[in-house]
């Protein structure tokens, strides 16, 4: 596997690729990678001739600074399990390479991107775009791979695809969880092994909610109550939404596809924690 860390040099190598014939997937990450990580990049590695994996820790997607700061760093552990998962190419430039000047451009898609995680962390996915449109101008992957754990932001990224007009494919690969059911993430590793285990109540209510048979505010109010029962865990939010557009649903009949997605603190630092749950 080749570590590059420059654009110019990504550029030529994959040049040299698509002049033979060959296809391109590109899986974008900050690091800290785990097995969710590792599902994507081999899915890619099943469909595609060159895998690009990248690690950027992007710093115009965190709008808070300490966030940023105790984010997991571990490029030589991420380079092996790449390594190992079949990726031809780590990408991993430093922020002067991807940012020589401010980025200032501004992308808006709302409501997609300005509910939930969008309100709450104001400027997030306008980051995300930023970057994740800078890696596809580099990379021009014929499909790029994301975990539907951000489900939100997946369907950010397919709106900023639509909205530039951009000829690839968005994949969104299933969820990968611990045992216990706590979606992988690399904050986990922020957690101690007991507020792993308060974690896991979070998908087991979800879970849970599916099986009622009630109104959409009778669903969302037992989640948050339950979640809330928990000692060490504290809901943010829980929006019941439509599955695409992320507006608000008030009746199960108002869309075809439904999704409740959570945001959940857990233990004393605490820890920010998302998950979602298809419910049609
Ligand atoms: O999901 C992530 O890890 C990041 O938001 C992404 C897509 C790599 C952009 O920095």
């Amino acid at each position: 596997m080749k570590v590059i860390h420059s654009i110019s040099e990504l550029k030529e190598t994959l040049c040299a690729s698509r002049r033979e014939g060959k296809t391109v997937g590109l899986v974008p990450t900050m690091g800290a990678l785990h097995d969710g990580h590792a599902s994507l990049v081999k899915r890619s590695v099943a469909e595609n001739d060159v895998t690009v994996v990248s690690i950027f820790l992007n710093p115009t997607q965190f709008n808070d600074p300490k966030d940023l700061e105790r984010y997991p760093r571990t490029l030589d552990a991420d380079c092996a399990l790449l390594e190992a998962c079949g990726a031809q190419i780590a990408f991993a430039p430093s922020v002067k390479e991807v940012y020589p000047e401010p980025d200032t451009r501004v992308f808006s898609y709302p409501p997609t991107d300005s509910v939930m995680e969008g309100a709450f962390r104001p400027g997030h996915f306008n980051g995300v775009c930023q970057i994740v449109s800078k890696l596809f101008a580099y990379v021009e992957p014929d499909k790029a791979y994301f975990g539907e754990k951000d489900y939100q932001q997946i369907c950010v990224i397919r709106r900023m695809v639509d909205d530039l007009g951009l000829g690839l494919e968005i994949v969104a690969c299933p969820v990968v969880r611990e045992e216990s059911g706590l979606a992988r993430s690399s904050r986990n590793t922020l957690l101690t092994e007991q507020e792993r285990g308060i974690a896991a109540n979070i998908y087991r209510v979800l879970k849970e909610s599916c099986h009622l048979v009630a109104g959409v505010q009778a669903v969302h109010d037992f989640v948050v109550t339950k979640i809330n029962a928990v000692p060490g865990l504290e809901v943010q939010y829980f929006s019941i939404v439509d599955g695409n557009t992320l507006a608000d649903i008030k009746d199960w009949k108002d869309s075809e596809s439904v999704v409740g997605c959570i945001t959940v603190f857990c233990g004393s630092t605490p820890i920010r924690l998302i998950d979602h749950i298809r419910y049609k």
